[in-house]
């Protein structure tokens, strides 16, 4: 026999790495685990456990304290208590802890990674390579942004208390990716893992000990879904940070949608796997098998839809399967296993559940004949072909090792299919050409994209969703910013009242209507602009606007539904500004300032009737300041180049959210307006802006100078009426991408509330005064933040 053919038939012997130190450490804590709450293990109040078990053999591994609301409360507290001796930590000494932390992980990096593969039923190989040394980088990476962060946000401090939830596909690696960012900038965490897989959070627990974190920075409290509802719910919580599935990040946002705390959310995916033609197929088929079967598919970012060019699709599917055929499955603490076990048995019969189902919807199935264990919880590599783009294969995370495979023809089929998704966390693209690698990257509906590679990831590289995929990202600079916030907006004043000026609106009858017989005559009757045209309101009524004495100054319409609508329309069929150059936009903002300083004293005139004369003039004059602000920023609030420890380069685009709904505050009818659309035109979205209803007719004035001005119609909308009926419309529109909400506390409140369908960002000033007159708080970063979301390129680059 040859050496060759040898090779070929040579069968694997067991390989299984040594579990005694993981179980040794089991067994040290006597296989029943408390809470660890201020810097100690302490009993579940109501004295009640669960069992974590082994997936890959149903063995229980150690009993877990269910948590409840007294736990969470205790837990609460102890971050409470620790917050502030945190924060006034140096930098320097708390990126010494972070850096403890790395270190640590490393030294137990063998006993985590067995409690990892025991708990999850990952093979070995995967969290040993992959999950532990990426949780070790993050804490090096974050310690580096620990000792930096003076110098990198001024004037940015920690949100306060985060309560972090995490789903039990990568375990510790999704508590590093929680954890590090928020105790670099200065936040104390109450963290909770998923059931499944409380192990290696408890084994963290233990780390902080070690290395003598102070007591009540990190609190790691288990539990089942109820544990994690109570987190979401405490009141001293500031922020929830959550990844895991959309329905429950649904769940969450209904929850706390009538509250301030701060919201990101990491959640499903179904990512396109794209091969174009003139893909090196090897590579593509092995990146497919990365894509798909790393982690036996249950990860939120795994290239779950082929999408093959019709050209190569017979050619690449046999490669497919061949290499399916290859796949080992087994013991996952075997070194030598591809694919280990699902993570239970809920999980292994959903994915059964939705298999059925698209076989019943007329998928065929492929598995391989490949050695299957006689006992524990497994899933053959599945490949579904014959799939329709609407069937429930096709749409619906399934989170297990499924792939179903489609045909296109052209780039633009491509990018259609892969967008046809409520999703969008990550892609991957394979083309020779980097021209069509990156024409398609572009126009993808996703946070990350993998040109010629998938499922890298790096602390250096922000990682998240758009669309339902949710919003916020984790690593990178943008991944800071979710636990930070600026000093000035966490000390400003709570509003009592809404922000609306004293003096009122009334509506009346028919459009053009006369108020009856009450001089002066109304001298004005603005319209609605929509699509940069002038439009009456769909119900002819209009709103009387008076002056602080009571003078009525003129009609504004009363917009309504229809009317939000058909400026929503008008905003998405403008979406081609985003492609405008920034430079192009950048000139059409001046020019925009200058048609304002052309007609300032006539604004000006008609605004001091309701703010007074001086406010008027301040708010035109800081105006024009602002959009020159932003039309030098459109050309300056650029994205980064990211270089992860491969052979890669990340960029990271500041891509505009999309179309976003603005309502607008009431104490600067003029300023405030501008202060939010133009950070969001700046950037490329386009807008739909509802005016304060303390003075609307400032619209009058607004299309004038956009008429006179180059900005494309479309762009800037603007719908006068009721702000919350109207902001309730736009937070229901399923096109609308993003609301600003400015106004009252309870409007942002119905915002949130009203766009959990769609899960869209909701930006507001939470209820508290914001001073539009002081460039600190009503202009920059903050905004221009909220109006992008980033999406990293990788990019094969260099040796
Ligand atoms: P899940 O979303 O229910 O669980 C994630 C975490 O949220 C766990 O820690 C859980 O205890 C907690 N949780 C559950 N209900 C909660 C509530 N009402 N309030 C606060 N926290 C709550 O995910 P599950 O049930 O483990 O998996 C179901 C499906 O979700 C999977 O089949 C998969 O499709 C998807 N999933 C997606 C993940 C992702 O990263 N995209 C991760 C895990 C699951």
């Amino acid at each position: 026999m040859g050496i060759v053919e040898k090779f070929a038939t040579m069968e694997y012997g067991p390989a299984p790495e040594d579990p005694q130190e993981a179980i040794a450490w089991l067994e040290r804590h006597g296989r029943r685990f408390g809470h660890f709450i201020n810097g100690n293990w302490q009993a579940p109040a109501a004295g009640r456990y669960f069992d974590s078990t082994d997936p890959s053999t149903g063995e229980k591994l150690a009993s877990i304290a269910q948590g409840t609301a007294a736990d969470v409360n205790a837990a609460v507290e102890a971050a409470r208590a620790a917050l502030h001796a945190w924060q006034s930590l140096s930098p320097h000494a708390r990126a010494r802890y972070l850096y403890a932390i790395a270190r640590q992980v490393q030294k137990h990096s063998r006993r985590l990674a067995v409690l990892e593969t025991l708990d999850n039923g990952k093979p070995i190989r995967e969290s040993r390579d992959i999950d532990i040394p990426l949780v070790a980088r993050h804490f090096y990476y974050h310690a580096g942004w620990a000792q930096l962060l003076k110098q990198e946000f001024p004037g940015y401090a920690a949100c306060g208390v985060v309560g972090q939830i995490i789903p039990w596909n990568f375990p510790l690696l999704m508590l590093a990716w929680k954890i590090a960012p928020a105790l670099a900038t200065g936040n104390t965490v109450v963290l909770k893992p998923a059931e499944f897989t409380p192990l290696t959070a408890l084994a963290f627990a233990e780390i902080c000990q070690e290395i003598g974190l102070p007591a009540g920075v990190v609190n790691i409290l288990t539990g089942d879904g109820s544990t994690g509802e109570a987190l979401v719910k405490h009141e001293g919580v500031d922020k929830i940070a959550f990844t895991g599935s959309t329905e429950v990040g649904r769940a969450i946002r209904k929850a706390t949608a009538h509250s301030h705390k701060r919201l990101s959310l990491e959640l499903g995916g179904k990512s396109p796997f794209i091969i174009f033609e003139d893909a090196d197929l090897d590579s593509a088929v092995e990146g497919l098998v990365d894509g798909i079967w790393f982690n036996q598919g249950e990860v939120c970012c795994a290239g779950s839809r082929l999408l093959m060019h019709e050209s190569i699709a017979e050619a690449l599917l046999s490669r497919v399967r061949d290499r399916m055929s290859n796949l080992r499955m087994g013991a996952p603490l075997d070194k030598s296993i591809d694919i280990g076990a699902i993570v239970a048995r809920v999980q292994l019969d959903r994915i059964q559940r939705l298999v059925d189902q698209g076989i019943a919807e007329g998928a065929t199935c492929w598995q391989p004949s490949i050695p299957m264990p006689a006992k524990g919880l497994y899933f053959l590599p599945t490949l579904l072909s014959n799939v329709h783009p609407t069937s429930i294969v096709v749409q619906e995370e399934i989170f297990g090792p499924v792939l179903t495979a489609m045909t296109f023809r052209t780039p633009r089929e491509a990018v259609e299919l892969a967008n046809n998704t409520a999703y969008g966390l990550a892609a991957s693209v394979w083309s020779e050409s980097i021209n069509v690698a990156l024409h398609v990257a572009a126009q993808l509906k996703a946070g990350v994209v993998w040109v010629n590679s998938t499922n890298l990831f790096d602390a250096s590289c922000g990682f998240g969703g758009y669309r339902e995929s949710g919003y916020g990202r984790e690593g990178g600079r943008e991944g800071l910013l979710e636990y930070l916030e600026p000093v000035w907006f966490k000390q400003a004043p709570t509003l009592g009242e809404p922000t609306q000026l004293k003096h009122a609106t009334e509506q009346v009858h028919g459009e053009g209507a006369r108020v009856p017989a009450e001089p002066p005559a109304i001298d004005r009757t603005v319209k609605l602009y929509i699509g940069g045209k002038q439009a009456r309101p769909d119900s002819g009524y209009s709103l009387v606007v008076r002056a602080a004495d009571g003078r009525a100054l003129g009609e504004a319409p009363l917009g309504n539904r229809k009317d939000i609508r058909n400026a929503v329309e008008a905003a998405r069929k403008a979406e081609g500004w985003a492609k405008t150059t920034a430079h192009n936009r950048a000139q059409i903002l001046f020019y925009l300032a200058e048609n304002f300083s052309q007609r300032r004293e006539e604004i000006t005139k008609r605004l001091s009737a309701v703010v007074g004369e001086k406010q008027a003039f301040s708010e035109l004059d800081l105006g024009i300041e602002r959009i020159f602000s932003y039309a030098a920023w459109t050309d300056k609030f650029d994205g980064a180049v990211h270089y992860p420890p491969f052979r890669n380069v990340a960029l990271a685009m500041h891509e505009p959210v999309g179309t976003v709904g603005i309502a607008c505050p009431g104490n600067a009818p003029l300023l405030g307006l501008l202060s939010l659309v133009l950070p969001a035109i700046a950037v490329g979205n386009t807008v739909v802006a509802i005016p304060s209803e303390s003075y609307p007719l400032i619209a009058g004035d607004l299309y004038q100078v956009l008429e006179t001005s180059d900005l494309p119609g479309g762009v800037i909308n603007i719908v006068t009426g009721r702000q919350a009926e109207l902001v309730k419309v736009l937070a229901e529109h399923d096109d609308v991408d993003s609301i600003w909400c400015f106004g009252s506390d309870e409007l942002a409140s119905s915002a949130k509330a009203c766009s959990i369908g769609n899960l869209k960002q909701v930006f507001t000033n939470e209820g508290r005064a914001v001073d539009w007159f002081d460039a600190k708080q009503g202009e920059g970063r903050w905004f221009l933040e909220h109006a992008t979301q980033v999406k990293n390129i990788w990019v094969p680059y260099g040796e």
